[in-house]
């Protein structure tokens, strides 16, 4: 989901290297259709923010693909804002953006999982889940949320040989952080790596969530950020 670019796509991209048959999804169109003819991916259009629009997504990539081994939970980050400058509707809309879709593509993904007794569900979150980032109110909280959600579902689907698995980005160099002007050098200064991430190194690590190798690993929040989080 969410695979038009950044680590969406690179996550795409690592599980085709794997030998997946891939779906991916964004609003943009023209944007998804590119990118779907590039990577040899199946390409569906779609606004995750909109009621039942996950739910959709995941049946249509089931119906193209034949079946659904694995689902990554990714979407658009909520706009950043401290708590007074957000409005009820605000809440609503990061809601139905970040929370419902996965619920969504989850319940829809679920029943064919159980039948097979195998799946893979990766939620992308974020480290601001974790250690909240100042003026990333909606981010540190409904994601942190999404986190309770992964650690429950995960004791529920286990005996299906389903895992669950929340993977949290810290600074990975995509369009978005572009976009967002952030200075990589000064960041680069505050990553105990010593630099930004790229999308394949968060991508790696999603691709190996979903092969057969991490099939005891579930339930978890693990995060991809060469070092930055401070908590054990
Ligand atoms: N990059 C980082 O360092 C970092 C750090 C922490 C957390 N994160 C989180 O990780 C997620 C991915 O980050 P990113 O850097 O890859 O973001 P990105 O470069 O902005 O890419 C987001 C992708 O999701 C699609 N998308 C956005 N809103 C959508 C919607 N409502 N419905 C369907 N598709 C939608 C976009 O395409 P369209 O615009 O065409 O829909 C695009 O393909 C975000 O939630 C972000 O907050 C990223």
């Amino acid at each position: 989901m969410g695979a038009s670019r950044g680590l969406g796509k690179a996550i795409a991209a690592a599980l085709i290297a794997e030998g997946a048959e891939v779906a991916i999804c964004a609003r943009n169109a023209e944007r998804i259709a590119a990118v779907a003819n590039q990577l040899g991916a199946e390409g569906i259009v779609c606004d995750l923010s909109v009621d039942g629009a996950a739910s959709r997504v995941v049946a249509e990539a089931s119906a193209r693909l034949g079946g659904l081994d694995i689902l990554v939970v990714n979407t658009g980050g909520p706009p950043a804002a401290t708590f007074d400058s957000i409005t009820d509707a605000g809440w609503r809309q990061a809601f139905e953006g970040l929370w419902m879709s996965a619920v969504g593509a989850i319940r829809a993904a679920l029943p064919g999982m159980r039948a097979q007794q195998h799946g893979r569900i990766i939620v992308v979150t974020s480290i601001a889940a974790k250690e909240p980032v100042p003026n990333l109110m909606l981010s540190n909280s409904l994601r942190a949320g999404l986190h309770g959600l992964v650690n429950a579902l995960s004791k529920e689907v286990a005996s299906d040989q389903i895992t669950v698995n929340a993977l949290m980005p810290g600074y990975q160099l995509t369009e978005r952080l572009i976009e967002l002007n952030v200075d990589e050098t000064k960041a680069s200064t505050t990553i105990p790596a010593g630099r930004i991430g790229t999308p394949e190194d968060f991508a790696a690590f999603a691709a190996f969530l979903a092969s057969r190798q991490a099939n005891y690993v579930t339930g978890q929040a693990i995060c991809v950020d060469g070092g930055v989080l401070q908590s054990i």
